[in-house]
Formats: C-alpha cells, structure tokens, sequence
C-alpha cells in the first residue's frame, strides 16, 4: 500500500534525523581506507591525511572499481538496512516497500584528473547488484541501437562524464521512486547534484541518444545543493536533476541507494530497466540473499505516457552581413532581461542575450560538450550550461575550470541593427 502522506520533492537529512547514520558514515570512510591501503599500502593512506577529497592523489581511475567491490559488499548490508530506515524514518513509510539491490559508490575525480582517464575505466555513476545476481543481470543487458553515450560526452572517458538533465524513469527506474544521495567527503555547490523543481509540471522530453533532457527546454537557473560529509539529499527523482562537473580540486565520493514505495514498474520507452530488488521486510528480517528478479518485459507500467511537450524553439538567426570579425544582425528592439537570441555563424554560433548589465555577446555553444547554450538558466550575469551546470560569467567567458571559457564578443545596438564584433573572424 503506498503511503497516505506525499514527502517533500527534496530535503537533506543527518545524523540529527537518522540514529546511527555518523557511525555508519564512519564505517564507509574506514572500508574505504581499508581498500586504499590494500591497494596501494599505507603510505598512501596517510598521505590522505583523513580527506577523501585527494583521493584522486593516491588513486587512479582505472583502481575505482577495486574500491566499489571492497566497500559495497563489506558494507551491502548496512547500506540497505540504511535504505529501509531512511523509508520508515524520514519518508514515512510503513508498509512493505522496495529498495534497489543495485548501490552505487560515486566517486568523482576532478575534471581535470578524470580526463586523462582512458576508454575502458569505469564512469562515476556506477554500482554493483549483489554477487548472488550478478551473473543473470550480466545476461539481461542489452544494447540499444539509439544510445551512444560516447557521442553526448564528445570523446570524454567515462570517469569524466558528468550527468545531464534528466528523469530516472527516463534510464529504467520506476516513476515512484525516491533517492538517497549521500555524501560520504564534502560536497561543494560546484560538485554535487544540481535539480530544477520549478520543472515538475512542465512537460520534458528524453533525448534517447544520451538518456539526458532534449536539446530545446529553456531551464531556470540550477537548484544547488551542497552537503556537509555525512549529510544526504533524498530527492524525487522524477524531478529533473544532474550533477555539477566537478570543477573543483577535490575528489568527491557518496552513496546512493534507492527505494519505491510500490513494486517497481517500467516506462516502456526505457530500453532497459533496473531489474533487481529488495523488499523492506526481508531486509529487516535479515534475508540476505533475498533478491527479486522483476523481469522488465513483465513489469512495463501501464500509467499513461507523459504528455510530449512541443518545442519550439526559434530557428538561429542568419547575419544581414558579416565583414571581416563584425557581424550585423536585425533588431528593432532591445532584448529584454533573459530574452536570448541565436546567431548561426555557420562554423559557430553565438548567444545574444539580454541582461540587467543589458546585451550581451558569448559563444553560444557549450566549450564541454557542445550543447546549446541558450538554454541555459540565467542568474545575474552567470550563464549556467544546460548539460553540467557550470556557470560562465558572461563578462569574462570564465567559469569555475580554466580550460573551459566562452569566447565573449563586443556587441554594439542601433535602433535597427546589432553589431557583434567577434574574437576572430568566421570562417568563409
Ligand atoms: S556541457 Fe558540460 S559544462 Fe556545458
Ligand atoms: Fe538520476
């Protein structure tokens, strides 16, 4: 039976709400110490110095794996019954829900660290199902012809690849599902999950190539939520949210677990689904090996689609004349605060937008992934992409990592033109 009382979209709870939740938080420092020194010997833990934050300095990312095997299977256990007590404490559930067997170690090297990672080490995001199913969940993977992760990440190995916009029924949970996101070192704004609540009745659609929010959604500025050591989000994640690529210097590791308040069902768009659960009774009855097998193909939900929202977005303006790097472009008005304007450069694009500092002139693709930056939220005169969430300062091209910049333009308005003159000339 599904609880009476909705919770909140989102909220951050610790150990003031959830007894024990320090001393676990504890334990996975210590697994995770644990692992490092039999990896790499102690001196590798003490030049950890006790912060997981320069984990990146004593490990590569080829040797997260080890780390996830160590520290999930030490601690499976604690972890779901962690699942179980966040569901009956905090979302209020007492009836006899679901918790996911898959649980996932994210561990987030620095940008600049994760890049020069290779092809065959594994991305942040990635989890383990319990032994006693690995075999049979090995043999229900599938390939879809559509989805090329590779191509959204342009080339990025994956310890680098950071979430985009997105729903998780979108990538094969149940709609009905809550998340735990448990930060196990600090996370800072700049590293940690990004949502946008103010989307929750709009209508969005799935780019099945990446699994991430269609190029065409304006979004609002990003929803930060930055979270001591110890503390966790527990979230809707049918509410769109991504992570922040990590511009910081710190490697940042957490937990997250998953629970559905009924036995979990299918979007039948999702080419593949999050087959293996837990009920909450078997967890606290101590059934280790309890797993349940729900078979995508007989557990499509039968709710009806989600409406298709229709987007519109305007086509990119082409230039009256481009004369060596000067662009002229018609414009009988000012733009408004937040009104935004796409110039096709043909090699290029750029981004006129309207600000409280009025127009401004940036290149209007993402120097990450190449996304379009017109959707990005506007928050003063920060610019946030509409994949990763960084914020560009419109007056200097700079974000938060020094080697991604927009190329920002001089733009001069007359009563009926805007002149853009660019850092180079575009080419013929
Ligand atoms: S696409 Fe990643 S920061 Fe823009
Ligand atoms: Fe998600």
């Amino acid at each position: 039976m599904a609880p009476a009382v909705t919770p909140p979209s989102h909220q951050v709870c610790g150990a003031e709400t959830l007894d024990g939740l320090n001393a676990l938080h504890r334990r996975v420092i210590d697994e995770i110490l644990a692992a490092i020194a039999a990896l790499k010997g102690p001196e590798a833990v003490a030049r950890l110095d006790g912060d997981l934050g320069r984990l990146h300095l004593v490990i590569a990312a080829a040797e997260v794996g080890f780390l996830r095997d160590q520290v999930l299977e030490a601690l499976r256990g604690d972890l779901l019954r962690l699942a179980v007590q966040v569901g009956r404490d905090v979302l209020g559930w007492t009836h006899d829900f679901h918790v996911d067997d898959y649980l996932i170690l994210r561990v987030n090297l620095p940008y600049t660290v994760a890049r020069r990672a290779t092809a065959s080490d594994e991305n942040p995001g990635i989890g383990r199902v319990s032994p006693s199913v690995r075999a049979i969940a090995a043999s229900r993977r599938v390939k879809d012809p559509v989805y090329d992760p590779q191509s959204y990440h342009k080339g990025h190995p994956p310890p680098a690849w950071a979430h985009g916009p997105h729903l998780d029924s979108w990538a094969g949970h149940s709609r009905d599902g809550f998340n735990i996101w448990w930060a196990i070192s600090e996370v800072p704004a700049e590293t940690g999950m990004v949502l946008y609540p103010e989307l929750a009745d709009t209508p969005l659609s799935c780019d099945r190539r990446s699994l991430y929010l269609n190029a065409g959604h304006p979004l609002p500025p990003p929803t930060f939520l930055p979270l001591a050591a110890g503390q966790m989000l527990i979230f809707d994640p049918e509410i769109l949210h991504g992570t922040h690529l990590n511009v910081t210097d710190q490697t940042r590791v957490a937990i997250s677990l998953r629970l559905n308040a009924a036995e979990p069902t299918f979007d039948p768009a999702s080419f593949y689904a999050r087959e293996f659960w837990r009920t909450a009774g078997a967890i606290e009855r101590g059934e280790a090996d309890a797993v349940l097998h729900l078979k995508r193909e007989d557990h499509l939900s039968l709710d009806a689609p989600r409406p298709v929202p229709a987007l519109r977005r305007p086509a990119p303006i082409t230039p009256l004349a481009v004369d060596g790097s000067t662009v002229r472009i018609a414009l009988d008005h000012p733009l408004a605060k937040g009104e935004r304007l796409d110039i096709d450069l043909g090699d290029r694009r750029v981004l006129l937008l309207g600000t409280a500092d009025g127009l401004r002139a940036v290149d209007g693709t993402c120097p990450h992934y190449g996304l379009d930056l017109i959707d990005g939220g506007l928050a003063g005169h920060r610019l946030h992409c509409p994949g990763c969430a960084i914020a560009f300062d419109l007056r200097t091209g700079r974000s938060l990592c020094a080697d991604l910049t927009l190329g920002v333009h001089h733009v001069h308005q007359t009563d009926s033109e805007v002149a853009v003159t660019l850092d180079r000339a575009p080419d013929a």
